[in-house]
């Protein structure tokens, strides 16, 4: 029996002509999902943007702004038909990883506090909140909505 689980193939870094497949895969995946031109923005401001791939089609990606002591992830996206089958946590898992190889020494983002599934995802990583910033985030319908901070450390802190 077979029973050795098959991951999509993780790419890194995408070129920009990958963009625009990536754009139309997040806006059937989330309502509010980056544009095109926030993802052509971001991977001319340097920001890494990590693909994830399937069957020649693009399931996910993630987008990554690396600092000196820390990476923050800035965006993470599944395809709407792969969801639910831990390819966010592998994805995520993936980043750290690369995160860790680079000496980074904690993950950081932010998270609007209705988003139930992608809190889910951080926090079956180990992900802890550390700040809540009070109407962060426009919501659609109108009214504004509190985004979490949350991190996670990936190497012992140093003494002081
Ligand atoms: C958030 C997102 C990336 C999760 O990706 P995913 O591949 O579906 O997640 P996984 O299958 O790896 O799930 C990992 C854990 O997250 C949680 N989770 C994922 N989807 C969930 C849902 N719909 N409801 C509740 N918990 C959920 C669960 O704890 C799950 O672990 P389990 O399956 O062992 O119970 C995906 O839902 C998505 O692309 N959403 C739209 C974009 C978005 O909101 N991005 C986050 C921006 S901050």
């Amino acid at each position: 029996m077979n029973d050795v689980k098959a991951w999509p193939q993780v790419i890194f870094p995408l070129a920009e002509a990958d963009l625009p497949a990536l754009a139309v895969m997040a806006a059937e995946a989330q309502i509010g999902a980056w544009t095109l031109s926030q993802l052509v923005s971001s991977w001319q401001a340097g920001h890494l943007i990590v693909g994830l791939q399937w069957q020649q089609q693009w399931a996910g990606f993630a987008v990554l702004l690396p600092l000196p002591d820390e990476v923050e992830l800035l965006e993470i996206v599944i395809a709407q038909s792969q969801q639910r089958q831990g390819w966010g946590r592998y994805l995520l898992t993936q980043c750290e990883t690369w995160a860790i190889q680079q000496g980074k020494g904690r993950m950081l983002l932010e998270v609007r506090v209705g988003n139930m599934p992608a809190r889910g995802l951080y926090q079956s990583l180990g992900y802890r909140e550390i700040g809540r910033r009070r109407g962060y985030y426009p919501v659609p319908e109108g009214g504004r909505e509190d985004g979490l901070v949350l991190e996670k450390r990936l190497l012992p802190e140093e003494a002081p």
